[in-house]
């Protein structure tokens, strides 16, 4: 049985001030026993992890971060390694997310090499994949998101597979209030999982993480999450506001 996972993207919003409403209101919302039910993770931009750690505390809330560089340390201003964010205490980074895609031209390869180095530090990754409008119009879809997850978990192996999430992650209905219909999103699960079948065999198939992204909400959640194959959801938009957040993780349980 795979436990529910539901993650929250800041994306670019929030200050390390604006940060602690947010947190505070996650903090007081969620009790002990929802956290033990459904894995809540938070990934707030950069500058607010350190308050993110102070208001959090103990509650079992993961950390993540939006992104890492695939090397250590050196001469690459202005951006964050695994190491930095591992001392802030991110369990987790999300990579390949498609906004990094399109706008900052990371490459499934590139994203590869992120993921080697989160993996070498322990921290989790939550790999984003999946196809952009055009590609589902010319039926390519299923094609692209199978190339993308072999060649972003290129190499890994069974035992780095039991770290990874996935995150099927429709582009056109990133943050446009389309959502995939929970069929359409259960039918790329399952070829995601085969992807990952061929990959790596049934095992790791069958327990790997695999969550819906897109425009998810607090009144299409529970239709969503009550798919076989979507185990839990990163959220952007809607992850912004508590009581929206705290709303879609009651329906993952
Ligand atoms: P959205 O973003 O929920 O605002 O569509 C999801 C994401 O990009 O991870």
């Amino acid at each position: 049985m795979r436990k529910k996972f539901i993650a929250g993207n800041w994306k670019m919003n929030t200050t390390s001030v604006t940060s602690k409403d947010l947190l505070s209101g996650l903090v007081s919302g969620l009790s002990d026993e929802i956290l033990e039910k459904v894995d809540v993770v938070v990934c707030p931009p950069f500058t607010s992890l350190a308050t993110t750690n102070e208001v959090i505390k103990n509650k079992k809330i993961g950390i993540g971060a939006q992104n890492i560089h695939q090397k250590d340390e050196g001469a690459y201003t202005g951006e964050i390694s695994a190491p930095m964010i591992k001392s802030l205490n991110c369990g987790y980074v999300i990579l390949g997310h498609s906004e990094r895609r399109q706008y900052f031209g990371e490459t499934n390869h590139l994203i590869n090499a992120k993921i080697k180095n989160a993996l070498k530090y322990g921290i989790k990754p939550i790999l984003c994949v999946g196809e952009t409008l055009d590609e589902r119009e010319n039926n390519m879809h299923m094609k692209i998101v199978d190339d993308q997850v072999t060649l972003c978990l290129k190499d890994l192996t069974k035992e780095d597979m039991k770290n990874v999430i996935i995150a099927y992650e429709p582009v056109w209905a990133i943050g446009t209030g389309k959502t995939a219909t929970p069929d359409m999103a259960n039918e790329m699960h399952i070829i995601i999982r085969q992807a990952l079948e061929n990959i790596f065999g049934k095992d790791t198939a069958d327990s790997t993480r695999i969550l819906y992204g897109g425009s998810m909400n607090d009144k299409n959640a529970a239709e969503l999450l009550a798919k076989p194959d979507i185990d839990g959801g990163l959220i952007g938009g809607a992850a912004l506001k508590a009581d929206n957040f705290i709303k879609i993780i009651q329906s993952a349980y």
